[in-house]
């Protein structure tokens, strides 16, 4: 029921339109979704692979491609989640209360993994630079404590939220006003 500034009142209906059947951009969705996990748990695999290295089996050159494609791919796969995949969601409705409530808490992971992915690319250009003059100790930390987190939170990712994005992209509820 919607109500008019002069006071009077009309009403009006909506019809859902619910296909059960994925359509191309809803599987283009949940497959870029499990793109940027994949690659997510790449780098992970990279950063452990620098991490088993340290002190003197690191291959430099990968050790520097890797502290610069660190950020760039955890932003993006953080903007994709933060724009595409979470207003989908969102958009579910009431029943999804509680979700909103840990895509919330996501968020804000994702933003201490941006902030500590850019502290491991400092660290690791230091490295580079200066070998083990380095704190290889606290470096060797560093980097398990920002693999072992994003491995967890990718996790999450893959077992509660793409099950759920894939089911929320495959029925799509399209609003329609009928006329009045
Ligand atoms: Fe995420």
């Amino acid at each position: 029921v919607l109500t008019k500034p002069n006071g009077t009142t009309v009403v009006r209906t909506f019809q859902f339109s619910v296909h059960t059947q994925g359509t191309p951009e809803s599987e283009g969705l949940s497959q870029r979704f499990e793109k940027f996990l994949v690659g997510q748990n790449l780098i992970c695999d990279e950063l452990e692979t620098i991490a088993d290295g340290l002190p003197h089996s690191v291959d430099l050159q990968v050790c520097l491609r890797t502290a610069q494609r660190l950020l760039p791919v955890v932003k993006a796969a953080h903007d994709f989640e933060e724009q595409v995949i979470f207003p989908v969601l969102k958009r579910k409705g009431p029943q999804l209360t509680q979700l909103a409530e840990t895509l919330d808490r996501l968020r804000f992971e994702h933003w201490g993994d941006e902030e500590y992915a850019l502290d491991i690319n400092y660290a690791l250009r230091e490295y580079a630079r200066r070998g083990d003059k380095v704190n290889i100790e606290s470096l060797s930390w560093m980097l398990r404590g920002f693999f072992e987190g994003m491995r967890r939170h990718l996790a999450f990712d893959r077992e509660y939220l793409l099950p759920i994005a894939s089911e929320v992209m495959s029925t799509r509820c399209m609003p329609r006003v009928a006329q009045p």
